[in-house]
Order: structure tokens, then sequence, then C-alpha cells
């Protein structure tokens, strides 16, 4: 009888389980929500948002509870961000981080606490190479790589003379390291500036007194748009043309430069205008329901959601640790780029395109996408991971 009552129960207690609904998916979104960047924040959120509703308004059929932070561009900050999250809120995931020194100043803390960091923007080389770590997955792209194929396209069309800017952080240098990689005609200059510098005059006044022939900047967020502009009102648009990784005159930025911008040529992983049927819906809904275009922020954000909701359902979870990782490893998603993979290093492996930023017919400023630079590119950090199994 003993027996009976106590299978009973535990028949009963498991029924009563059952009916539980699943607890919701905890997540941290620790991203730049103020300042001169917060649209980058923005597009990334409104992205994430975009794509969990893509799937159907859940994570791996769990609800969401998104646990937002504003990191303020501040790695201190970014830091008590994330502690809180592990300790408190208890998430099973952090995203949304935007810059590759706040990145860096909570990658540690969060993956020794065992929670899974997946970086939607960020993708420094450290994380990339001797750093790499079974539970950090860069959703966007590694630092380098937009710049690697810049470097192969100036490269190829035998520009020299090539004046080269960024801010003196650890995206920064990833990026002129990635170009330089590849681009081996004369550089007529390597300039860092101060990450958030939002006046560029000094650096104007020494960039025409070096008579470069051409100009590869990184500047992103609104240091970017304030140095597009004011090299615009300087003048030497026509006479230095601009090529740049993206991120420096993307839809975040266009709307705010204006003209200005008009003349560029980026090198991108994704644009508004990739053909595809996916792509095509994301950019019409993004549009319908936030007003604007949506940027590569917004777009690898939309994938972030997505890959993240694949290798739950393959997985059934994130308490196997191994299970989720080896999910996450072998996704198998629609990306709104086209072709993705992870590469052992568990960074993009994807393709790069040149886009012009042209006026259209009606007034518009916006990319053109021309051509294919490099198809299934990998960063070139991934021989420097031994990645534990
Ligand atoms: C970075 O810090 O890694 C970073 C920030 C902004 C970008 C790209 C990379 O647009």
């Amino acid at each position: 009888m003993k027996r009976v009552l106590s299978t009973l129960a535990v028949a009963l207690g498991c029924a009563a389980a059952q009916a539980q609904p699943a607890a919701p998916l905890k997540i941290g979104f620790i991203s730049t929500m103020s300042g001169p960047s917060a649209i980058l924040g923005q597009d990334t959120l409104d992205g994430f948002n975009l794509g969990m509703q893509s799937v159907g308004g859940t994570l791996g059929g769990r609800t969401v509870e998104l646990v937002l932070g504003d990191d303020q561009l501040k790695p201190d900050v970014a830091r008590q961000l994330a502690d809180k999250m592990v300790e408190r809120d208890r998430v099973e995931f952090i995203t949304g981080t935007i810059w590759s020194n706040v990145l860096l100043a909570i990658a540690k803390p969060v993956l020794d606490a065992g929670v899974f960091l997946v970086s939607p923007n960020a993708g420094p080389s450290q994380l990339a190479g001797a750093q790499c770590h079974p539970q950090f997955f860069a959703t966007g792209f590694q630092n380098d790589t937009p710049n690697e194929a810049m470097g192969i396209y100036m490269q190829k069309k035998g520009y020299t003379n090539v004046y080269l800017m960024a801010p003196n952080y650890p995206a920064g240098r990833d990026m002129l390291a990635g170009f330089k990689r590849y681009f081996k005609g004369n550089v007529s200059a390597e300039v860092y500036t101060t990450l958030g510098q939002l006046d560029y005059a000094a650096e104007l006044a020494q960039l025409r007194a070096k008579k470069p022939s051409s100009l590869y900047f990184f500047i992103s967020g609104g240091p970017g748009m304030n140095f597009v502009k004011q090299y615009a009102q300087a003048g030497l648009s026509k006479d230095v043309p601009m090529f740049a990784p993206s991120f420096s005159i993307d839809q975040t930025a266009i709307p705010a430069i204006g003209d200005a911008a008009v003349g560029a040529t980026v090198s991108t992983f994704w644009s508004p205008d990739l053909d595809s049927a996916l792509n095509r819906k994301f950019v019409a809904d993004f549009e319908a329901k936030y007003k604007r275009t949506p940027s590569p922020y917004a777009a690898q954000a939309f994938d972030t959601a997505r890959i993240i909701d694949a290798a739950l359902k393959a997985s059934g979870g994130t308490k196997d640790k191994a299970a989720f990782r080896k999910a996450m490893e072998n996704v198998k998603f629609d990306s709104v780029r086209g072709n993705f993979k992870f590469a052992p290093n568990h960074f993009p492996i994807q393709d790069f395109y040149l886009a012009e930023v042209v006026k259209n017919d009606k007034g518009q400023v916006l990319w053109k996408t021309r051509e294919l630079i490099t198809r299934d590119h990998a960063d070139s950090y991934v021989s420097r991971c031994s990645m534990p199994q």
C-alpha cells in the first residue's frame, strides 16, 4: 500500500510538473543604449526582437525574458551589469555586445560562471585565437574580416598611398590589421584616434598634408557620423575617396550623414539589397515595425535570435552544456546573409560583398551591392585557437 501511494504521488507530481509551463528563458542583453552611439544598441535590440518574432516569439519553444542593461560604452559598467545578470538574474545567455573593449571586460567572468556568451557584433581577435572558449560564440563577424575583404578588393584594383584611420582600442587595431593582411600597396599613414572622439579637425589637417590617394577608415556610431560630415565639409570627399568596413557608413549613420556619404565604398557581409526571400521579408518587416532601414547590426542580431532558437531546439536546452555547444557549432538556420557556418573557433565563415553608397532617383541615399569579394571567408586566428573538446 505504501509503495502504491508513493508511486501515485510520484505520478501525480509528474503530471503537475508537466502541466507547469517551462520557466522563461532569461537572456541578459548588454548593449549600448545611450550616448552618441545609442542607435547601434537600438538596432541590435530591434533586430533581435524581430528575429525572435520570426520564429514564433519564443526561443527553443520557451518564452523569453530579456534582462536589459545599458553599458554606456563603458567596460566597468558592463562588468557590473554582467555580474548582476549572472549572480542575481541567473541568465542562461548574455548577448547584445557591440564593442570589443566592453566584451573583453565581461568575457572571463561570464564564461567562468558557465553562462553562454553570444556576441552579435564585437568579434575581437583575442576571443577568436588564444582565448577562444567552448561557451563563446560570435554571430556577427571576426573584427579583421570585413577589412580583409576590402584589403583584397583594393589590392586587386591596384590602389596605393592609402591613408588608414581607426580608434585606438582592440577592434580598431584588429580592423587595420585585417586590411593590411591583404592590402600590400603603399600605406600613406596609419593613424589611431581616441574611441568616442567627436571632433576630427586635427586629423583632417594631417590627412590633407599627406596627400593620400584614398582613405580607409573604421569609425562607427556617432563619432563615425561626425567624421564623415566633417570630411565632406573639409572638401576632401572628391579628392580622397572613402573606403570603409560596412559599419562606418551604414543604415544607422546614413540618415544623419545624408549626401556627404554618397560616393563612399564599403565591404559588408550583409546588405538590405541582398536578394533572397528571407532578406526581403526581414527588411520589409523591420521597416514596417521600426520605420527605418535595418543595418548590419540589426541583421546580425536577427540571425543571433534564430541561431539560439535553432540550437535550443536541436539540443533541448542549455542544461547539458556540451550538447548545447555542439548544437551551436552545427547549427542549421536560414540566415539573412545567405551562407553561414561556424569555424572551429566559433566565429562565422561567410561571404563578403562590395557596396557603394549611392543616391537613387527618389533622392534616397543607400547601399548598392556591386560584387562578391570573397566567398566562405574564415578569419585568420582559427589556428591559434585550441578549443577544448
Ligand atoms: C567593436 O568594438 O568590436 C566594434 C564596434 C563597432 C562596430 C564594429 C566593431 O561597428
